[in-house]
């Protein structure tokens, strides 16, 4: 099987993400996250696959005092993460590092949060098991992937045009956003790694745009597909009128399967 793409960012591509993509697509599903998984005053709680931030930040602000801790593989996006501003709340310690392979003994956290991040990890049930060995025994996770493409029209329309007009395959990033939308496999992994008590909701939201060409600009710009523009400018720049016949942006419907488990009990040997 293919293993999916990491989802990378380089140089400034992560600073425009902070200021485009994230207050207008992963702030949303951020208060939505955290809204869910209601962090307590004085927990200990891990943002994984943090990138610039977004859980982190919003969970610290809810929690009033305790420890927040983000961590991401990605140099990048921690740079952007480190100097931005703090609401109220605890302090939060950003950790470079892979969801594979934590950095941090067996029973640290009482809450996971985890946010389109775990369909890009190489091995999605590693990844589980330590979101499973980091926390307390009766600690919780709570993540969110993306659903199905086609329940996105915006993204759906950038994708086939970004095959039809750069050549099959182009889409491959954007796809993989999307790359864990059966929530039948996802309830699988979850409670193989060792959780119980999962229940999984599917939730829409509205992003916006100014335009479609912003938004085919920033979904190209501020991903890791910012390599394309340099490479095919002219396949780029016919990629807008597609995504604007399809009529998705400025306001497209975004669905995402949610999470939200205990472990209960159970202990991580069991
Ligand atoms: C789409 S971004 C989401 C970032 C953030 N959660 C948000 O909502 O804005 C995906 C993130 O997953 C991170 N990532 C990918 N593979 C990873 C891995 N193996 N371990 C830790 N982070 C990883 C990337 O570096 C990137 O920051």
């Amino acid at each position: 099987m293919a293993q999916p793409e990491q989802w990378q960012l380089e140089g400034s591509a992560a600073e425009l993400y902070e200021r485009s993509l994230v207050p207008a697509i992963t702030a949303l599903w951020a208060a939505d996250l955290v809204d869910r998984a209601a962090p307590l005053s004085d927990e200990r709680v891990l943002a994984v696959a943090c990138g610039t931030g977004v859980v982190a930040r919003s969970a610290a602000e809810r929690m009033g005092s305790g420890q927040v801790v983000g961590l991401d593989i990605n140099t990048g996006m921690l740079a952007v993460a480190r100097p931005l501003p703090r609401g109220a709340g605890p302090c939060i310690e950003w950790h470079e590092g892979s969801a594979l392979e934590m950095p941090f003994p067996a029973s640290t956290f009482d809450l996971v949060l985890c946010q389109l991040g775990l369909q890009f990890f190489p091995d999605r049930s590693s990844a589980l098991r330590e979101m499973f060995r980091v926390l307390v025994p009766h600690g919780r996770l709570a993540l969110s992937v993306f659903s199905a493409i086609e329940n996105t029209p915006a993204a759906k329309a950038l994708a086939d045009a970004l095959d039809r007009h750069l050549g099959p395959g182009a889409s491959a990033t954007k796809r993989s956003e999307h790359s864990l939308a059966d929530a039948d496999e996802l309830y699988r992994l979850v409670a193989g790694a060792g959780f119980r008590q999962v229940t999984i909701h599917t939730t829409t939201q509205n992003i916006r745009f100014p335009s479609s060409k912003e938004y085919v600009r920033l979904q190209l710009a501020a991903t890791p597909r910012r390599k394309m523009l340099v490479d095919r400018p002219e396949g780029s720049a016919a990629i807008d009128p597609d995504v604007r016949r399809s009529k998705p942006v400025p306001q497209s419907r975004e669905r995402c399967n949610l999470i939200e488990t205990a472990i209960g009990l159970l202990l991580p040997e069991d």
